[in-house]
């Protein structure tokens, strides 16, 4: 029998950063925690498209039953290829009112900061209760502006990462773990 899809590494991967079964425990954490610092409250999750999508999954699950969880989704657009813009414009916006809510913005990844600080000042002009960012990978070495998320699965280094939700060109997203791509100089 062949193996399941998801047990081959990619051939375009040099190196596995964190892999399901890290991620998974990461997102049980960072879950616990939220389920802690919101029991009782109402919360709106508030996923950025696409780069989340797994992140969210996994963390919603492990959001406990003490928190009353809404779900809705907001798409910017940030980058193309590897390289920042610097600026971001709202492809799809919320369809829940923010305004008096507790809002929890959850990310693949904050690199410069641009995209969150810049999206994070669109969503408090909206006057929420409270807004807090949970993202999953943070590169702080790389930040343009000062941005500190509330939330973070894992520090990493300035090395650009695919997979669980990443993309590079959009490819890549359905890597179930966290992976550094080869480059032409890697050689085979
Ligand atoms: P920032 O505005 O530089 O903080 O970039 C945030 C956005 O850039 C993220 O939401 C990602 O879409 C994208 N991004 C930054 N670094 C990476 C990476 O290493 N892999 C994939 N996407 C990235």
């Amino acid at each position: 029998m062949s193996p399941a899809p998801s047990a081959a590494i990619h051939p375009d991967v040099r190196r596995v950063l964190f892999d399901e079964g890290v991620l998974r425990a990461r997102a049980r954490e960072l879950g616990r925690r939220i389920t802690g610092d919101y029991a009782g409250r109402r919360l709106l999750v508030v996923g950025v498209l696409k780069g989340s999508l797994m992140f969210l999954s996994d963390l919603l699950r492990e959001i406990g039953a003490e928190v009353d969880v809404h779900v809705d989704f907001i798409a910017v657009s940030s980058y193309s290829g590897a390289a920042s813009t610097g600026t971001i414009r709202v492809l799809l916006d919320l369809r829940e009112n923010p305004e008096g809510r507790d809002v929890l913005v959850v990310e693949d990844i904050v690199d410069t900061g641009l995209t969150l600080s810049s999206l994070t000042e669109t969503l408090r002009a909206r006057r929420p209760a409270s807004l807090e960012v949970c993202t999953l990978l943070d590169k702080s070495v790389c930040r343009k502006v000062p941005f500190s998320p509330k939330y973070v699965g894992f520090e990493i280094p300035d090395e650009f990462v695919v997979g669980y939700g990443l993309d590079y060109d959009e490819r890549y997203r359905q890597l179930p773990y966290v992976a550094i791509l080869r480059t032409p100089n890697d050689g085979q």
